[in-house]
């Protein structure tokens, strides 16, 4: 089963932390899992993807422009309906707003039809949410987190629509 990670980076860390998503994803057996910017898409790769997560820098407590703009029209090239998805963020400041990025991500995937997941509570230790925000003064700091939450979404993922 294919997945993929798509990201926005401007400076790198959200690019990094994508990266240790598809290691994460890569640990469930039978995943091929490819991290890729939203603005040089493998399209054929994301639409045979059965699990799509979209990372964004956060900017004034939101996700920035283009993964906005990305989301209300080009992202239609991947095929979102019926995929899995998820959302994570990168930020400088730990109150500064990952989680509303994450939920506009996850809003935007909804109404394009995909089915949204992060495990929440239900996997226990580590606990996330509705998903994983890393702080760039510490991404290594989460690296354990991004793998995962990249192995949880994979896992669902084969669970829904087989290896
Ligand atoms: C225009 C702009 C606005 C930003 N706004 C926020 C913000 O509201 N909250 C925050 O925590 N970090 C903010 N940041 C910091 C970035 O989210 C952070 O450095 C992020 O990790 C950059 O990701 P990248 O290296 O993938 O581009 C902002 C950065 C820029 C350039």
């Amino acid at each position: 089963m294919k997945a993929m990670v798509l990201y926005y980076s401007k400076t790198g860390h959200t690019q990094k932390m994508a990266e240790i998503i598809a290691q994460g994803m890569e640990r469930v057996q039978g995943v091929q899992a490819k991290a890729c910017s939203i603005d040089d898409l493998d399209e054929a790769w994301a639409a045979e993807s059965k699990c799509i997560v979209l990372g964004s820098p956060i900017y004034f407590a939101s996700v920035c422009a283009d993964v906005k703009s990305w989301l209300e029209g080009p992202c239609k090239k991947c095929q979102l309906a019926g995929k899995l998805g998820g959302a994570f963020a990168t930020m400088d400041y730990l109150h500064g707003g990952g989680d509303l990025g994450i939920r506009l991500i996850l809003d935007h995937m909804m109404v394009h039809g995909m089915m949204t997941y992060s495990g929440g509570g239900s996997c226990g230790a580590p606990v996330i949410h509705l998903g994983p925000v890393a702080l760039s003064k510490d991404l290594d700091g989460s690296r354990e987190t991004f793998l995962t939450y990249g192995e949880r979404m994979a896992a669902k993922a084969v669970e829904l629509f087989g290896a």
